[in-house]
């Protein structure tokens, strides 16, 4: 897998897919380019749909222009943050010899929580994500549905099984939050520590 270039602190795949939260990524791709992380950002359609239908956010679908546009969104720097189109079989994440070693999925569609529990690799968030198992790296997966069916249980047991992390977008209110933002950081910083990433997200337990 990807050894990290010296200039960013890590190197991290993001997949969006189609589930309600698209304010949760907007934070946590915030949260890695202002702690020097590199990103490939890896969007689903629906995710584009649920961004403009959420965030009122059109973004340009061609990949080309999408990377113009995020570098100004993000403040990034330039080649920090790489989106890739969802049948780029041949862009690192698509190949164990040159995937990083670490992904999210947030949010996670129970769509793709099926079809990534299966192996399916129909796209590249599916294959990226097929990569990581079969590289033994890290993965972790943030579904937001109420109420899970039993199919959807079952398949957060597969994955857990097979070494993913399965973070349900359920953020805690003992910290007290005022606003929308505070509530979504509270899911960054849960998911900044488990990829061992510093941040300024949100305070922990007891401080
Ligand atoms: C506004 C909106 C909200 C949605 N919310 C959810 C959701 O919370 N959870 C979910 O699993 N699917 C949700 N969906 C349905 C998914 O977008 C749909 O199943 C899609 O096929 C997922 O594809 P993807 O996994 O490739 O992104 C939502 C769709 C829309 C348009």
């Amino acid at each position: 897998m990807l050894h990290n270039s010296t200039s960013y602190i890590d190197t991290v795949t993001l997949g969006v897919t189609g589930a309600s939260g698209s304010g949760y990524f907007l934070r946590l791709l915030q949260s890695m380019v202002n702690n020097n992380v590199k990103v490939f950002l890896l969007l689903s359609e629906a995710a584009q749909i649920v961004l403009k239908t959420e965030v009122g956010e059109d973004w340009p679908s061609e990949i080309h222009s999408l990377n113009h546009f995020l570098i100004k969104r993000f403040k990034a720097k330039e080649g920090q943050v790489t989106a890739l189109a969802s049948k780029d079989w041949f862009s690192p994440v698509a190949s164990g010899s040159s995937a990083p070693n670490k992904m999210v999925i947030c949010p996670c569609s129970c769509g793709t929580l099926a079809s990534i529990s299966q192996g399916l690799s129909n796209n590249l968030i599916e294959r990226a994500a097929d990569v990581i198992f079969k590289e033994r790296g890290q993965l972790i997966v943030m579904p937001r549905e109420t109420p899970f069916s039993t199919l959807h249980l079952k398949n957060m047991l597969t994955l857990s099984e097979l070494g993913a992390t399965v973070m349900p977008l359920a953020p805690g209110f003992y910290h007290q939050p005022t606003s929308i933002e505070e509530l979504q950081d509270f899911m960054v910083a849960r998911v900044m520590d488990h990829l061992k990433i510093e941040h300024q997200a949100s305070k922990r337990w007891c401080e």
